[in-house]
């Protein structure tokens, strides 16, 4: 099984973002968590980050034929962006939505999400540990695994 890790804008900057909401570790931390994991798990895995929303359309996309299912936290794009959840509904891969903090505690406009229309789960305000769930979650439901 391969599974594709998706972030969007201003995750590079965990560590120095908001501490008090995000935590103390940061983007380096996250990814070698996320390749450990995969590891015991005995999956592969690809983490990326980007800042702009078409490059996660894009990468969406291709990821049909490579991955076999994606977790995505597609940060503040969660709460705006239709054209992240079409490129989502689009290649049907199996999708778990993560986020760091628990946004249904948080603003009213983080109460919107977009892209959870086209995940069979979200796991949010778990801190990192909820990609960690989100891998073993796609795993152990995965038929070829
Ligand atoms: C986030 C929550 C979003 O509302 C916010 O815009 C982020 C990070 C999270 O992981 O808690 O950038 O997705």
């Amino acid at each position: 099984m391969n599974i594709l890790v998706l972030n969007g804008p201003n995750l590079n900057l965990l560590g120095q973002r908001e501490p008090g909401i995000y935590g103390a570790r940061t983007y380096k931390d996250l990814c070698a968590m996320i390749e450990e994991k995969a590891k015991q798990l005995g999956i592969a895995v690809e983490v990326r980050q980007t800042n702009h929303e078409g490059v996660l359309v894009d990468w969406i996309q291709q990821a049909l034929g490579t991955f076999d299912a994606i977790v995505i936290n597609p940060a503040a794009y969660t709460h705006t962006s239709v054209a992240i959840l079409d490129a989502a509904k689009a290649v049907t891969l199996p999708m778990v939505e993560v986020h760091i903090s628990d946004v249904s505690k948080r603003e009213d406009f983080r109460q919107v999400s977009y892209i959870r229309a086209a995940c069979q789960k979200t796991i949010a305000g778990h801190g990192f540990e909820g990609y960690l769930e989100a891998m073993e979650y796609l795993a152990s439901n995965s038929i070829d695994n």
